[in-house]
């Protein structure tokens, strides 16, 4: 079981809140990192992501688009280049090899932003952080909880 030694949560009640919520954690989580974004269909880990995106200075946020058929969109910033994967389509291990998420993971520079990275033990195992988000009370209010290791 994996212990987790720093904990946070946020909360956003709209889509260009949870951008804002991105920009700040980028702060919080450098690169070399590898990140497991967990959250339903919808609940906001691509929006998440732009807000990233957009701090790291790598691209605007309304360029990030879901890498759920392409798996892997790399995106360069000043210091750092985030990688976004979406492994919702994979099903082995084995593919993951296949789309280099380890080479990835073992540069320097590289933020790793994986949705649905929870459904790969070999993911979960290696993983710097995690990022849940859940649906708040009301519509449009999300919950953010992240841990992370220093
Ligand atoms: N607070 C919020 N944060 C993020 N997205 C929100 C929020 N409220 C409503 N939405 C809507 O939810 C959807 C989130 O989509 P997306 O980020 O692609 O989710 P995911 O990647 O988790 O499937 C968008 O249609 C967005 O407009
Ligand atoms: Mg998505």
């Amino acid at each position: 079981m994996k212990v987790w030694t720093r904990e946070k949560r946020l909360r956003t009640r709209s889509e260009n809140g949870t951008i804002a919520l991105g920009e700040t954690l980028t702060e919080l989580l450098r690169a070399p990192k590898l990140v497991v974004l967990r959250g339903e269909l919808g609940a906001g880990k691509t929006t998440l992501v732009k807000g990233m995106v957009a701090a790291l200075g790598a691209a605007n946020a309304n360029e990030v688009t879901s890498p759920t058929f392409t798996l892997v969109h790399e995106y360069k910033g000043r210091k750092t280049r985030l990688f976004h994967l979406d492994v919702y389509r994979l099903e082995a291990e084995r593919e993951l090899e296949g789309i280099g998420l380890w080479e990835l993971v073992d540069q320097s520079d590289a933020l790793v932003i994986v949705e649905w990275g929870e459904k790969f033990a070999s993911i979960v195992e290696r993983a710097d952080a995690e990022i849940i988000i859940t649906q708040g009370e009301v519509e449009n209010e999300r919950l953010l909880l992240i841990h992370w290791r220093d």
